[in-house]
């Protein structure tokens, strides 16, 4: 009997303790994890140098108030400022508040500017956001909102791709085009570069804002420091979290100066986000994950999965449709069924998630050594050959 809400489809399985790559379960078996928390655990399990971190700042101090400076936040925000087109950092505590602050940065700025009914938010439809009652109405899918009306208003939709109703759901009252530069739970879909310039002009013209969401595909996991970054477009605010605490809950909105000049005091607070013991951690992450040598080698350890995951795909044309994405947010689209090709793989010992479109997603830890890929390539190649 669990006296946990069911709200969850749990795998009958837990885990004892994590190191690098791999989770050890309760029943003493070894699994290589590469769902990494979601896109979370960017440097594994239990990675020394944040294990250091956290001792070291749990014995100094763990929790302040916001109606303090804390040094740790200024330190991480300017890190953050200096890798990025930010000028200005919010913190918070998760992905859904990130981009649920994001909407409030921008009608705040329309506000400022003396036009509040600039207010409302396009997004696609089917996308996600997070779990919220303003993120349910923005990701627009009917499997998240159902049942927790009344709706939450100040939302229009378009079609993933679909530039005509892109343009046609602009209005005078539109303050922002928000989008995930790749959709993570909608099945690992890439937002073509010559797309992101495209919105960002489209945005310019009709004088709105360009939110990218990068909470799953930034903080590295492409091997740029954010998915959209190849594209040379900046946008306006990109709300963050999952991979930037490694583990550790910490959301964060990223954001230029114009729109800063909303946020004046009283207009946004968080209790815990930005606190000294997150603060501490998340600086540790950013110094692993954004420097140039840790890029690179993203980028290269990328392009061997994905190559090698392409031969399989080629071996097994009736089973792998597509392998999709960027660097280590990677989607494997089936034609057989998702359900059981994961259960086969984790019954092997390769833990992988599922996303939408009958896609598997692979999301290892970004610091990932070859022979796990190469052992994780194995398992694939053998339930694919048990599939076939
Ligand atoms: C693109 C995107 N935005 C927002 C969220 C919500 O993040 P959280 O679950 O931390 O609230 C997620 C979570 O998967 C996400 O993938």
């Amino acid at each position: 009997m669990s006296y946990l809400t069911k709200n969850y489809n749990r795998k009958k399985i837990s885990f004892k303790y994590g190191k690098g790559s791999y989770l050890y379960s309760t029943d003493g078996k070894k699994y290589i994890d590469f769902v990494s928390g979601i896109a979370v655990n960017s440097l594994g399990h239990a990675h020394p140098k944040l294990v250091k971190t956290i001792n070291a700042q749990a014995k100094k101090l763990w929790h302040v108030s916001n109606a303090f400076i804390i040094p740790e936040g200024e330190r991480l925000a300017k890190k953050l400022c200096k890798k990025t087109f930010a000028d200005y950092v919010m913190f918070q505590n998760s992905g859904a508040e990130a981009t649920e602050a994001a909407i409030k940065v921008a009608r705040r700025y329309f506000y400022s500017i003396g036009k509040p009914n600039k207010n409302r938010i396009l997004c696609v439809k089917n996308s996600f956001h997070g779990r919220t009652l303003a993120a349910i109405y923005a990701s627009g899918s009917k499997k998240m909102t159902e049942g927790f009306g009344p709706k939450v208003g100040g939302f229009d939709h378009f079609k993933f791709g679909d530039h005509n109703s892109l343009k046609k759901k602009i209005t005078k009252n539109t303050a922002a085009i928000m989008v995930e530069t790749i959709m993570g739970e909608g099945g690992i879909k890439v937002i073509p570069d010559w797309c992101l310039r495209g919105l960002r002009k489209l945005c310019n013209k009709k004088k709105i804002l360009l939110i990218l969401d990068e909470v799953q595909c930034g903080i590295s996991r492409t091997g740029d420091f954010f998915a959209f970054e190849q594209s040379k477009v900046k946008p306006d605010i990109v709300p963050i979290a999952k991979g930037i605490g490694g583990g550790f809950p910490i959301g964060a909105v990223l954001m230029n100066k114009k729109v800063a000049s909303g946020m004046t005091p009283g207009t946004h607070g968080s209790t815990f986000g930005g606190n000294p013991l997150a603060m501490a951690v998340g600086n540790s992450v950013m110094d692993i994950v954004s420097s140039k040598k840790f890029l690179i080698n993203v980028k290269s350890v990328s392009k061997y999965f994905l190559s090698s995951l392409n031969k399989i795909k080629d071996e097994y044309p009736n089973i792998i449709k597509e392998i999709r994405g960027r660097g280590l947010l990677i989607g494997m689209q089936l034609y057989t069924d998702q359900t059981k090709f994961i259960k086969k793989l984790m019954e092997n010992k390769l833990l992988t998630i599922r996303a939408a479109e009958n896609v598997i997603r692979i999301l290892p830890p970004l610091n990932v050594k070859r022979n796990e890929i190469d052992q994780a390539l194995k398992i694939i190649k053998k339930v694919c050959s048990e599939e076939n």
